[in-house]
């Protein structure tokens, strides 16, 4: 066998087979197995609840009718919130793996490409030793960006106007509607939607750079209707006085 060099080849290639399989699956295990893995409940951090609490604020109609009202007692409030939002997430990643979601999205940011300028920090083994990780949502493409990070870098509302229909907020998007996550509208999320808007605000809460915004930069078409504004305004205020108002009240109108 050694004398042919296939037979050098196969040794060689169940050799690197035997020593990859060692390097990531039995050494991670070994690093990894003290670390309990955490339910729900436990997932449910001070950044996610904050993102809850929000949603029953910006859609109190549907979150009382979807998910209800929380006890007057604050101390049972807070029980009872963090209960629901634990719920929330279980259905919320439900979904996520129902709708295929992650088809196109993936949730793992890699060491590579200087993924982290866009996403935010590299993914860490222990982020994964949870409840809603079973099955691992490491995803294989991105038609989309990655979500791992996702938590706070939007407001529920956008979400919300993007699942219903992604076009209205990103020309163009190939991200399919769903609007079977609303009541006819997008300001109406039902339980489904909700548990989704939960789960998405979820996904990176438990970092310590949350929230992660990119840097904030005016777009040049922004830039070019405010220089207009302004000139337009400026020449109205030159003018004498009536017409002046006049113009000023029409730029406010709009
Ligand atoms: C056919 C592929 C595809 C599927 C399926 C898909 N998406 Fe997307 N998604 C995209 C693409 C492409 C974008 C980027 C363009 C845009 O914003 O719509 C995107 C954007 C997003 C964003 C905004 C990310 C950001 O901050 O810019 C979120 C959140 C999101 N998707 C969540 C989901 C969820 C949740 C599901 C499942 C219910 C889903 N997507 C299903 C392709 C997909």
């Amino acid at each position: 066998m050694f004398e042919s060099k296939s037979g050098v080849l196969f040794i060689a290639g169940l050799l690197f087979f035997a020593i990859a399989f060692l390097s990531n699956a039995v050494l991670p295990a070994l690093m990894y197995q003290h670390l309990e893995e955490k339910t729900a409940e436990q997932l449910v951090n001070a950044n996610l609840r904050y993102q809850f609490e929000d949603l029953a604020q910006r859609f109190p109609e549907s979150f009382k009718e979807h998910i209800g009202t929380p006890p007057e007692e604050e101390e049972k409030a807070a029980e009872w919130y963090d209960e629901q939002c634990a719920d929330m997430l279980r259905l919320g990643r439900d979904i996520y793996v129902g709708e295929g979601c992650w088809h196109c999205h993936s949730q793992f940011v890699r060491p590579v490409s200087n993924e982290s300028e866009r996403f935010g920090p590299v993914a860490r083994s222990e982020e994964y030793q949870n409840e809603l990780q079973r099955p691992v949502l490491f995803g294989t493409r991105r038609v989309g960006p990655d979500l791992s990070r996702e938590s706070g870098r939007r407001s529920s509302d956008w979400h919300a106007v993007h699942f219903f229909k992604p076009t209205d907020l990103s020309p163009g998007s190939p991200m399919p509607e769903y609007p079977w996550f609303f009541d006819g509208d997008p300001a109406k999320p039902n339980r489904r939607g909700l548990a989704l808007l939960t789960y998405v605000q979820w996904l990176g809460s438990w970092l310590d750079s949350y929230p992660y915004y990119e840097d904030y930069e005016e777009s040049a078409i922004a830039q070019l209707e405010r220089r207009a504004d302004d000139e337009a305004r400026e020449a109205a205020t030159a003018g004498d006085e009536p017409e002046g108002e006049k113009a000023n009240e029409e730029l406010t109108d709009e």
